[in-house]
């Protein structure tokens, strides 16, 4: 089938629908999604979303704390809107009714999470934040969005003058279905599920970094993976996340004999920025130790973190015993496909917002509960964006970028993510990236392939296949340690790295300290 519409959204997550339920004020929206509405990493969130509330706090310190969680590698002025446009974004969700938890003196109650200065986390339903935030956008989505579940993007279309005018897909049966419009917006997510351990769904592959690179956008930044210290580990198996709010609460790193894991290693203890603990707590487990969050300082824990609680009493661990097993597991993607603050990519009519997108806010290490803030600010910035947008004639004949198709190497799933994991994980040298490097060779020429062949699952797994050899390449080039980056053979910082961005393109890595390709944006250092 062929579907003409004003705007396609890939992926139903927090980005996504901020900018359809603004877009759809004026436009026809078609919102195309690889699982259900209800699936979305954004859905799963515990976190909450950063903003500043109390007299205490100023946009000042939360811009500091967001550069220095990451390695002052962020793009300054976008870190800027971030918070500047976010805390405006953030109070009118809360105007529209937006469930925040409140003390009970009515004020916002507000948690702490690692490397903020101050207690600035705005929380619903406890640990639910996520689950709220998506049913509070939903209601506010009007009868121009259309809702395709179970279909997933793995082709864009781009006219003779280079402009993305839309997208093919395959649902799981096979069937296929072709979409134009004059703007794609890529907002499919992270890539946590390149790995063994993640606290992201089983299905994140980073689709949108892999569709956008074949069509040959920038992407960058692509080296820095968030590891997040605290999944929730029973019976050999990831349950989910134990948020840091449980440590912002009083909770602490502990072994089996209850001795404190972060100890002197941090001034901020456990609440040391995420590649800090999750470090220590990968060394811990190399060792052999068993690691937990002990929570006997928390008062009415259960209360407090339902989703956690109810985790926990799933997998049968006794919270009386005041101790929750955990490791460390991939999280969030920094990196992703170069965008401006309006979400534009370096390919006209492709626009790239919340974690598949890298604005440059979160820098070498994203700091907690600032990604639902990204998603709802930039979903809103990109959105207005479009809706003023003055949009000639658009020539929507596709040209076809397929030349051949061969039957490919690829690695099964499972063994793409060991490899990932023991290779490309929270340390890395250059015997280990290059043992990677090595399995995807056969990718060079991957634009060209005709993808038409190949099964939803197929697909996916060529998608794993892109975005890892993007990080592999991305964590190659990058010859320091800086944030969630740590090189055990180049364990310093490298002044003269910060704020140069190795971007890749069309099978080309180039290091720069140019942005955005389109509007030729310079960073101010
Ligand atoms: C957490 O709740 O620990 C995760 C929050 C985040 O990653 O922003």
């Amino acid at each position: 089938m062929e579907i003409y519409t004003d705007v396609i959204i890939l992926g139903s997550g927090v980005a996504a629908l901020q900018s359809a339920r603004i877009l759809s004020q004026k436009l026809r929206v078609q919102i195309i999604t690889k699982s259900n509405l209800r699936s979305s990493s954004t859905y799963y969130a515990q976190g909450g979303i950063a903003g500043v509330q109390s007299p205490n706090d100023s946009l000042q310190l939360h811009i500091q704390d967001t550069l220095d969680a990451g390695g002052q590698h962020n793009h300054k002025e976008h870190v800027d809107t971030l918070v500047t446009e976010g805390i405006k974004s953030l109070e009118q969700i809360i105007e529209e009714g937006f469930p925040v938890d409140r003390l009970t003196n009515g004020q916002i109650s507000l948690g702490l999470e690692g490397a903020h200065s101050r207690h600035r986390i705005i929380h619903a339903g406890g640990d639910a934040t996520g689950k709220h935030v998506i049913e509070h956008l939903l209601q506010q989505l009007t009868t121009n969005v259309t809702i395709n579940e179970y279909e997933m993007a793995y082709q864009l279309l781009k006219n003779k003058a280079g402009r993305c005018i839309g997208v093919h897909t395959i649902q799981p049966n096979g069937e296929k279905n072709t979409y134009f419009a004059p703007h794609i917006i890529i907002a499919t997510g992270g890539a946590g599920a390149l790995y063994t351990h993640t606290s992201n769904r089983p299905n994140n592959f980073g689709d949108g970094i892999a569709l956008a690179y074949l069509a040959g956008a920038a992407v960058t930044d692509m080296e820095f993976v968030q590891f997040h210290p605290s999944l929730l580990l029973a019976n050999g198996q990831i349950l989910g996340l134990v948020s840091e709010a449980v440590r912002g609460a009083g909770g602490r790193f502990v072994d089996r004999n209850r001795y404190p894991l972060m100890e002197g290693v941090h001034p901020l203890g456990d609440l040391a920025p995420r590649h800090v603990t999750a470090y220590e707590m990968y060394k811990a487990r190399q060792s052999g130790k068993e690691v937990f969050i002990d929570i006997s300082a928390i008062t009415k824990f259960e209360e407090r973190f339902p989703t956690i609680a109810a985790l926990c009493h799933k997998a049968e661990i006794d919270l009386r015993k005041n101790l929750i097993p955990i490791t460390p597991g991939s999280h969030f993607m920094m990196g992703g496909v170069v965008t401006d603050g309006y979400g534009r990519t370096s390919i006209e009519g492709l626009f790239a917002i919340g974690e598949a997108a890298c604005t440059g806010v979160h820098g070498a290490n994203r700091l907690a509960s600032n990604s639902l803030l990204e998603g709802i600010t930039f979903g809103k910035q990109m959105a207005q964006y479009i809706l003023q947008e003055e949009i000639s004639h658009i020539d929507f004949h596709s040209i076809s970028p397929s030349t051949f198709y061969e039957e490919l190497p690829l690695l099964q799933k499972h063994d793409l993510q060991q490899l990932m994991s023991t290779n490309v994980g929270i340390i890395r040298n250059e015997q280990k990236l290059q043992r990677a490097v090595q399995h995807f060779s056969f990718l060079q020429d991957i634009a060209k392939l005709n993808l038409d062949h190949l099964s939803m699952g197929q697909l996916e797994l060529l998608f794993m296949h892109i975005v890892a050899l993007l990080i592999t390449k991305g964590a190659l080039a990058r010859l320091e340690s800086r944030g969630a980056h740590i090189r055990t053979d180049y364990p310093q910082t490298d002044q003269a790295l910060e704020k140069q961005w190795f971007i890749q393109k069309q099978g080309q890595l180039i290091k720069g300290s140019v942005w955005h390709e389109s509007t030729k944006t310079r960073i101010h250092a």
